[in-house]
């Protein structure tokens, strides 16, 4: 089945990457490549305990390029991060960035370099192509699969009024991504989960989204194909350290990211957004509360995307596809251990208004294929409690 896509106008913008076990040791390579002077190391206590930090600080050491090391951030990064961050970049004479971490470090580095080259306070560019001047060099090493190393999102919380704000344009697409799976091995089970759900909402948004096109249907179909087919076969995530596994993850995960940064998003994300905001919960915990309502909201918006979602999922879909497709994705969060509702985070009924208004704000409903109302989205909210 074809979507009526064929013909649209669409621009396509990914950074040159390398992918495969072992492309973090291309780094020092890089490095002399970009003639790095005095790169800012941005990475964050995780990833630094994992090791991974370590291992590209000592890659940048054998090319004798003095770097400075900046990890002072939380897992939704705070405006005050990005605009410390940007101060000791000043202030330690760094010429360029390089990034090892998941989307949290990857989003505050793509922020440093916003204030860097522009200027002001990072509140200042939410929104979509607010920002004049490009950033300086970039480099990422993920290591989970947020997508953030090929993409042209940066999410930044407004710590003061605890709400995601969502940086948008082609000045914060990555120059080069290093993206090994070898770095998703130290991923705990809840995290590769999170991580999953995050990739099949890149996947289904994309799919979705009014600004799809060929390029993004293939690379989110088969995301999910990918994902669907690797992820463990029983209940838990006890096999997650496989060589195949990461690799298929970390794969469909850039196939997913390349979708989304070009299609972008939709309800799902602008939820999640205005729900991690207030409560600092993880992005893909927020989704596997938020996936079905706003799947079944939508659905008769895109119904042939949906099959096509469900097809690439393997699922016979028979009379009701969209029942078979919501009844999978429920069965799926159960066996990855994803359980929790909004009422478990302590939202409370009274949160909602606040948190249906934050949503509405979030520019990734722009190509949500269905408009929603304020009662609309409160009312999906209420449906997640
Ligand atoms: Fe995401």
């Amino acid at each position: 089945m074809e979507k009526e896509n064929l013909g649209a106008l669409r621009k396509f913008v990914v950074p040159e990457f390398v992918f495969g076990w072992g492309a973090r040791t291309l780094l020092s390579q890089y490095a002399k490549n970009f003639a790095f002077r005095h790169p800012l190391l941005v990475s964050d206590a995780g990833v630094m305990e994992a090791g991974w930090a370590e291992d590209a600080a000592s890659r940048l050491r054998v090319t004798n390029v003095p770097f400075s090391l900046f990890s002072r951030l939380s897992p939704n990064p705070r405006d005050h991060e990005v605009m410390e961050g940007a101060e000791f970049f000043d202030k330690e004479g760094c010429d360029s960035l390089v990034v090892v971490g998941g989307g949290s470090a990857i989003d505050t580095a793509k922020g440093i370099g916003i204030i860097i080259s522009n200027g002001g306070h990072i509140l200042d560019y939410e929104g979509v192509d607010k920002i004049p001047l490009p950033i300086p060099p970039l480099l990422c090493i993920p290591t989970t699969g947020s997508s953030a190393d090929v993409s042209q999102f940066a999410i930044i919380l407004n710590g003061a009024e605890k709400r995601k704000i969502s940086i948008i344009s082609k000045a914060i697409v990555p120059d080069v991504s290093l993206i090994d799976p070898e770095t998703s091995s130290t991923m705990d089970p809840l995290l590769t989960a999170y991580t999953g759900m995050d990739v099949l909402s890149h996947a289904f948004e994309s799919l979705v989204s009014n600004a799809s096109s060929p390029i993004t249907d293939l690379l989110a179909l088969e995301a999910i194909r990918l994902l669907i087919k690797h992820l463990p076969p029983e209940s838990g995530l006890s096999d997650v350290s496989s060589r195949e596994r990461r690799s298929a993850m970390m794969l469909s995960s850039l196939q997913a990211g390349m979708a989304f940064s070009n299609a972008s998003l939709g309800l799902i994300h602008a939820m999640s957004h205005s729900l991690g905001g207030l409560t600092d919960t993880p992005h893909g915990e927020c989704h596997a509360i938020l996936l079905e309502p706003v799947i079944a909201y939508n659905y008769e918006a895109a119904p042939r995307q949906y099959e096509l979602i469900g097809e690439a999922m393997g699922l016979a879909l028979g009379e009701n596809p969209k029942e078979t497709l919501l009844s999978f994705i429920g069965e799926l969060k159960q066996r990855m251990g994803l359980k929790k509702r909004l009422s478990d985070l302590g939202i409370i009924r009274s949160d909602i208004p606040r948190l249906a208004l934050g949503a509405l704000m979030d520019p990734c409903l722009v190509t949500n294929p269905r408009q929603p109302t304020l009662l609309d989205v409160e009312s999906l909210y209420e449906r997640a409690l």
